[in-house]
């Protein structure tokens, strides 16, 4: 049931601050380390490990990008992120050394399926991480890691992607423990972060009101743009397929770096630029990004940690999370981009929680 909210997705959005809980301190020990009960890779299979592929669709794809950063930070060891349809067909080099993670919510979507199997095929150790338990892709891992995020009913994905995102910092800071790759200090500290951010995301949700009156200011235009650098432009990412599935706006991501060689010719007056800083090494150059948008007449709107209000100056308005860890920041910054889609789809007299074309789970390729 919706339990009094009007559509799935709002009470999905709203429940992310449990899904982050669940996930991150029902498996922590007395002791404050993480316990990882499905996961049986053992020290020596980890020193194994030469290489790590991501693999997994849509906004599980999203949040794998994020597990990159936190795997190849912590663990040390390379990471790619692919597209489950690109995958099995590139023929990728993948042999006994390689660790496959999959990500799925649903642990059905055939492609994503499709390459476990090949990956398993060819050796490979599979780590799934998923939120139905006894789901295929569960079935046919060697490892799973349940995201315990509840039943997701909404096709828009939003409280499966934070708890994804929080099972790869379990998953990185569990490897990078077992290798001695991290020190126990930043490894509880880590955790301690993490903890917070749930308390953070309810932050957020409670100053909708400012959400959607971000959603008013953008919702007749035919397209717009996000534009985010490291981990703000996989959230970028995350935030356009939100507003594309939802809401029916074209958007685009864009790297910030990126845009002047070649899609800043589409920037015209008005046109909405979602701008997401909150990388503070990377403040401001997307500071400097938002200018150039803003200079050719964008509507700039800006998602900022903070007490960083330089934002005000180049931006149209803006929008401050809780003050965070660079390091985490994913988690906090998809939840305005969330809301502000669904309000924007919501306003537009959109079909919410069942967008047009789109289904649940993909089982076709
Ligand atoms: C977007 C969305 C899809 C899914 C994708 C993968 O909001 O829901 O992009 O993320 O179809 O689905 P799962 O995670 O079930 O494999």
């Amino acid at each position: 049931s919706k339990a009094g909210y009007e559509h799935f997705m709002l009470k999905e959005i709203h429940e992310q601050p449990k899904g982050i809980t669940d996930t991150l301190e029902k498996r922590l020990d007395e002791k404050g380390f993480i316990k990882l009960d499905d996961i049986r890779l053992t020290k020596e299979q980890l020193e194994d490990i030469s290489k790590v592929y991501v693999v997994a669709c849509g906004t599980a794809y999203h949040a794998g990008l994020v597990g990159r950063y936190a795997i190849e930070k912590f663990v040390k060891i390379p990471v790619e992120v692919e597209i489950a349809s690109e995958f099995r067909y590139r023929d990728p080099f993948v042999d006994d050394k390689t660790l496959v993670i999959i990500v799925s919510q649903s642990g059905e979507t055939l492609d994503t399926l499709a390459a476990l199997r090949h990956a398993k095929k060819k050796g490979a150790r599979i780590l799934s991480i998923t939120n139905v338990v006894g789901s295929s892709i569960a079935r046919e891992s060697d490892d799973v890691f349940y995201t315990w995020a509840g039943p997701e009913i909404a096709v828009a994905s939003t409280k499966a992607y934070t708890t994804q995102i929080v099972s790869f910092y379990m998953i990185a800071l569990y490897m990078a423990l077992k290798l001695g790759r991290m020190d126990e200090k930043e490894y509880k500290r880590i955790i301690e972060e993490i903890k917070l951010t749930s308390g953070k995301v309810q932050q957020i949700i409670d100053q909708d009101s400012k959400l959607v009156e971000i959603a008013k200011a953008i919702m007749d235009r035919q397209h717009g743009f996000f534009l985010g650098r490291g981990l703000d432009y996989n959230t970028a990412m995350e935030g356009s397929l939100k507003m594309k599935e939802v809401s029916y706006i074209h958007t685009e991501a864009f790297a910030a770096g990126e845009l002047k060689h070649g899609s800043i010719a589409l920037i015209e007056e008005g046109t909405p630029v979602i701008g997401i800083a909150s990388q503070e090494n990377l403040f401001e150059k997307i500071v400097s990004n938002m200018k150039e948008v803003k200079a050719r007449g964008a509507f700039v709107v800006a998602i900022a940690q903070e007490g960083n209000t330089e934002v005000e100056k180049v931006a149209d308005m803006v929008f401050y999370i809780p003050k965070v860890d660079s390091l985490l920041a994913s988690i906090l910054t998809v939840v305005p981009l969330q809301l502000i889609a669904y309000h924007v789809a919501v306003l537009k007299g959109c079909d919410v929680d069942k967008p047009r074309n789109l289904a649940k789970s993909v089982t076709v390729e």
